[in-house]
């Protein structure tokens, strides 16, 4: 059953997203770094996996179509509040469990915040976060990043927001709540940690 489900997604990706290799790719990489990091930090490879495969999978779809699917999970209220470009994040979570009956909520919960992140509830969710910035075909993350994160998912977490809250500040785009709450949460968190 677990197996069948890696495999079902793997397929219904590859047509998804059959001219868009790109977004294949990523998704793809995000997996490997995702059970990459999950190894070495010891949390849960199934969960992971499934929420990385699936983080992305419905990013091609029109705003509309988006916003109808997350309708069917979440108050229209709260989706107001998400920056447009997560919005994919939501659909994704609805879709997640009406095309494959995802019912775990740390596999929902990862989906759901890759995009705009969030003061973390368990390490699958910050793990699908950090790897959804690092993967390797990420041509604009640098390598200490990537090392950062064998080491302390805390401190590239607390530099991931750092780096996507200033990116999004300075382009005078919206910013999540849920993303700056994280940014200070992280950032008091790991000074108190390197002062000790
Ligand atoms: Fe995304
Ligand atoms: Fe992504």
């Amino acid at each position: 059953m677990k197996s069948n489900l890696i495999e079902n997604i793997i397929s219904y990706l590859v047509n998804v997203f059959e001219s868009d290799q790109d977004r294949l790719n990523h998704t793809l990489s995000v997996r490997d770094m995702a059970l990459k990091l999950g190894k070495i930090h010891s949390v849960d490879l199934f969960r992971l996996e499934v929420a990385a495969l699936l983080h992305d999978f419905t990013k091609n779809e029109s705003i509309d179509d988006a916003f109808e699917m997350a309708k069917k999970k979440f108050s229209e209220d709260e989706l107001k509040q998400i920056p447009q470009g997560c919005l994919h994040a939501y659909s994704a979570a609805g879709k997640a469990e009406l095309v494959f009956s995802i019912d775990d909520q740390e596999i929902i919960d990862a989906i759901i915040y890759h995009c705009t992140g969030r003061i973390f509830k368990s390490r699958v969710e910050q793990i699908v976060f950090i790897s959804d910035y690092i993967e390797e075909s990420r041509a604009f993350v640098d390598e200490s990043l990537r090392d950062m994160a064998i080491k302390d998912l805390d401190l590239v977490t607390y530099h991931i927001f750092n780096n996507s809250v200033g990116y999004l500040e300075k382009k005078n785009r919206n910013v999540s709540a849920l993303s700056k709450d994280a940014l200070s949460y992280y950032k008091n968190k790991t000074e108190v940690i390197n002062e000790r």
